[in-house]
């Protein structure tokens, strides 16, 4: 049986064949995933705009990320799961980092944990020492939304890629394994993954990261309140769902569903008792 993927085996991927990421949200999810050969099924707080209809990731809670990453964990058998630390969750202290970082671990069943931002170096530290590999997470980071002023590409001057290499140096100094760079010019994107021993995961930020990553609702055109440029759309089952399930409820309106293949039936005989009763 195939074992699991380990953080320390995807950190020594760096320099060699590209990583493949997909988020995942449930069994579902991470079957189809997996199925395609992901090397990291990510258990993104996207979960809140792309399953819970929110807004955005703000409102995702520790209960809502461990629910969803026990139905990713239960099935891969070969990718690691990564649990994305939801907004709050590691920000009030080292101590609520690392509890929350552990139960990633022991009752979600993920194998590392992801958190966004570099403001929390000694959290990253204190996680890495207990035991739980942390993926960073730079450039547009979701949970500060409220600061960025919405999601668009960031470090676009000389400057602010500057802040963001030493960013991802102090983060791979801290001892994450990974670090996804999320829109940012492709040069600076290549910048960071040529300083770095550790490899880098893009979305949005060119073809000169270590490996890549999406949200699989945008791959399969699931998710249509609105397409980052950076996402690449490999089908359209959004707009193949909605016609089958026009076709459903056509069908039962209109009485072409259940036919004859989709029903149990009695045998003459007990029919017949039936009939007498
Ligand atoms: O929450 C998420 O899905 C993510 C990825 C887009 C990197 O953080």
């Amino acid at each position: 049986m195939a074992r699991q993927l380990t953080a320390p085996e995807l950190a020594a991927r760096k320099g060699g064949d590209k990583i493949a990421m997909l988020t995942a949200y449930d069994a579902a999810t991470a079957t189809l995933a997996e199925r395609a050969g992901a090397d990291v099924l990510l258990v993104g707080d996207s979960l809140g705009m792309v399953v819970l209809g929110y807004e955005d990731t703000l409102s995702v809670t520790m209960e809502d990320m461990l629910h969803h990453t026990k139905a990713v964990a239960r099935t891969a058998k070969s990718a690691l799961v990564v649990g994305d630390m939801p907004f709050g969750s590691y920000a009030v202290s080292v101590e609520q980092a690392v509890e929350n970082g552990l139960r990633f671990l022991a009752e979600g069943g993920a194998r590392a944990v992801k958190l966004e931002g570099a403001k929390h170096l000694e959290a990253v530290r204190a996680l890495a020492r207990a035991g739980v590999p942390v993926m960073g997470h730079v450039g547009l980071t979701p949970q500060r939304l409220a600061e960025i002023g919405g999601f668009k590409a960031q470090a676009r001057s000389a400057e602010a890629a500057r802040v963001l290499l030493q960013e991802a140096r102090d983060l791979e100094r801290a001892g994450c394994f990974s670090l996804v760079l999320e829109a940012v010019p492709s040069e600076v994107a290549e910048l960071v993954t040529s300083r770095l021993d550790i490899p880098t995961i893009g979305i949005g930020a060119g073809p000169g990261c270590d490996g890549q990553v999406l949200v699989i609702h945008d791959v399969l055109g699931l998710f249509d309140r609105f397409t980052p440029r950076f996402v690449k759309r490999y089908a359209e089952l959004g707009s193949a769902s909605a016609e089958a399930l026009a076709a459903y409820v056509k069908d039962v309106r209109q009485g072409g569903f259940p036919g004859p293949e989709h029903e149990f039936r009695l045998s003459g005989e007990e029919r017949e008792k039936l009939e007498e009763l």
